[in-house]
């Protein structure tokens, strides 16, 4: 859906567990960085720490038990028709942990993007830090991209790169790439919200022009492209 109102930019987020990239937004949406408005928050785990953060921050929250559905589209089915009775313009999975099926993701095509703690097409699926130590990588990172229906393989819109050090466990490692991830997330909703970044399933247009490769944060954890 192309960007184009100047009704506040609605935001859906998907959320699963922790919650700190949901953090990161409400606190980027808190402080005028980013000119949105958390239209609603959802999960499958109705006792996350995400959605008891989005409710000490007063905003709506939307929950579902996988157990309560036959089968995941019956699933989606319900909670993809309360996200778009909220009518958001940009829908982004930050942490949310389940597979959504095909029928969802189409439905949304164009409007919903995820963030991946890895440099993608490398390391989709878990335990990516892991992965990424076992394989020798001396640079890991995040991604944040467009969502299609196969697991983390859609178009990338930005990446954020982190050195991985001679002492790093799987741990620290994390702790890292979470820090960026804050940043990137941020920084996509913000671009798209603004309008500099469009998506749609086959392509991102960065001001206007085709991405060939995915845009990264410069040092004032700016949005550019990669050089
Ligand atoms: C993040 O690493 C995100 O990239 C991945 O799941 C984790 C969620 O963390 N998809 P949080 O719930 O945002 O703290």
């Amino acid at each position: 859906m192309p960007v184009t109102s100047a009704a506040p930019f609605r935001l859906a987020v998907l959320v699963s567990g922790r919650g700190s990239n949901l953090g990161a937004l409400i606190r980027a949406q808190e402080n005028g960085e980013l000119q949105a408005s958390i239209a609603g928050v959802f999960s499958d785990r109705p006792n996350c720490a995400a959605i008891s953060l989005a409710r000490e921050h007063g905003l709506s929250t939307f929950t579902f038990r996988p157990a309560d559905y036959h089968s995941r589209q019956a699933f989606d089915e319900s909670m993809f028709s309360q996200i778009e009775s909220i009518q958001p313009d940009l829908i982004v999975c930050a942490g949310y942990m389940r597979l959504i099926s095909e029928s969802a993701v189409i439905r949304c095509e164009g409007r919903m993007i995820n963030i991946h703690p890895s440099l993608l097409p490398k390391y989709p699926g878990l335990d990516t830090h892991a992965r990424a130590l076992a394989a020798g990588d001396r640079e890991h990172g995040a991604s944040v991209h467009v969502l299609t229906p196969a697991l983390d393989s859609g178009p990338v819109i930005a990446q954020a790169r982190v050195a991985v050090l001679p002492e790093d466990t799987s741990a620290s490692l994390a702790r890292r790439v979470l820090e960026t991830e804050h940043t990137l997330l941020a920084q996509c909703v913000k671009a798209i919200a603004q309008g500099k970044v469009r998506l749609s399933e086959a392509q991102i247009r960065w001001l206007g022009t085709p991405l060939s490769s995915p845009l990264s944060l410069n040092a004032y954890a700016e949005l550019e492209e990669s050089k």
